[in-house]
């Protein structure tokens, strides 16, 4: 069964055909990362715009090696979490496909893709498990007992992860998005700055904006000839508290539930130093590749996979689900 899955959620156009829910057939991604780059953080009425210009080439260019869209089996689409309008450019041009190629149309949680991208990985883990969810939106703990089966554990109570990353690459100058640039600059230095780990043995909730402010009162106080000379420190010594929680909370969150496997999801489980700091603990740990971290249309198309053994059509009158939450 193949399925072409459709991502608009945020700041990508994706498109991707999956086959039996696990085997990438094509994975085609249009970023707008420049186009918001100026702005520091994604404009909504700008992403949706950029969606309507870059969705037909990029649905045709996945569909093209399975011989076209008449060929897929059944089409998905990212219905929430996300930006309203983004989501109703990829929600009313799956509608529309899906009604001309008479195609079922499956609706997808964006954050349900995220795990699902997990299975299209060579050894893929089996829940359950602990699944650590890190992106610019959302930084979440869930215990999944099997696949459908999400319980929220804990969540973030202010910024996520990804966001925090990206703020502060901001005030250290690094270019939009923030994670890449900040985990290189990262590992040219050292933790000296010290910053306070947020929330730490405080349950299983996070918390980054504190960290985030921390880091731009350091920034001011050093100014910023002193700011930008020492920046790869700052730069390691903000990751390192960053990623020391969420290693830790999610570690902690498989001991108690007893789970022996941790997987790490979503754009910031591309970062090398989360990866390093999840496997110093007990449990076994599992992340995408880092293509598959970020936002795709294989993970929708994987998400559409697990959707249709549920039976989830998506209605032709659906809107979009900005607040669409997991478990
Ligand atoms: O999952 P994603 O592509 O989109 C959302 O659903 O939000 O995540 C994007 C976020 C951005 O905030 C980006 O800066 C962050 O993931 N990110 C990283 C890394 N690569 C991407 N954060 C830390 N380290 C990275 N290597
Ligand atoms: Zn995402």
């Amino acid at each position: 069964m193949l399925i072409l899955g459709i991502e608009t959620s945020c700041d990508e156009t994706a498109a991707g055909v999956v086959e039996d829910g696990v085997r990438v057939v094509s994975n085609v991604v249009a970023s707008q990362a420049h186009l918001h780059a100026p702005y520091g953080g994604v404009v909504p009425e700008l992403a949706s715009r950029e969606h309507e210009v870059n969705l037909v080439p990029v649905v045709r260019a996945a569909a093209e090696p399975s011989g076209g869209l008449r060929r897929v089996d059944a089409l998905a689409v990212t219905v929430g979490p996300g930006l309203q309008g983004s989501l109703l450019v990829g929600m009313t041009f799956a509608k529309a496909a899906a009604y001309a190629a008479d195609l079922p149309l499956y609706g997808v949680n964006h954050l349900e893709a995220h795990l699902a991208a997990l299975r299209l990985t060579a050894e893929p883990p089996e829940p359950p498990f602990v699944a650590l969810l890190a992106t610019g939106g959302h930084t979440a703990l869930y215990d999944v007992a099997s696949w459908g089966d999400y319980r929220l554990l804990g969540d973030t109570r202010d910024d996520a992860v990804g966001e925090a990353f990206d703020k502060v690459a901001r005030l250290l100058g690094l270019p939009y998005p923030g994670g890449p640039p900040l985990e290189r600059a990262a590992s040219e230095g050292e933790d000296t700055f010290g910053f306070p780990r947020p929330m730490w043995k405080r349950g299983l909730s996070f918390s980054f904006a504190g960290l985030k402010t921390a880091v731009a009162l350091k920034v001011k106080e050093l100014g910023e000839a002193e700011a930008a000379r020492v920046r790869a420190d700052l730069a390691a010594s903000f990751q390192e508290a960053a990623l020391e929680v969420l290693a830790a909370k999610a570690l902690a969150a498989c001991e108690q539930r007893g789970r022996g496997r941790l997987v790490l999801v979503g754009g910031v489980a591309a970062n090398a130093r989360l990866r390093e700091l999840a496997a110093r603990g007990d449990a076994a740990v599992y992340a995408p590749p880092p293509e598959l971290c970020g936002d795709n249309g294989a993970m929708v198309a994987a998400a559409g996979f697990l959707a249709a053994e549920r039976g989830e059509l998506l209605d032709a009158a659906a809107d979009p689900a900005p607040s669409l939450a997991l478990g």
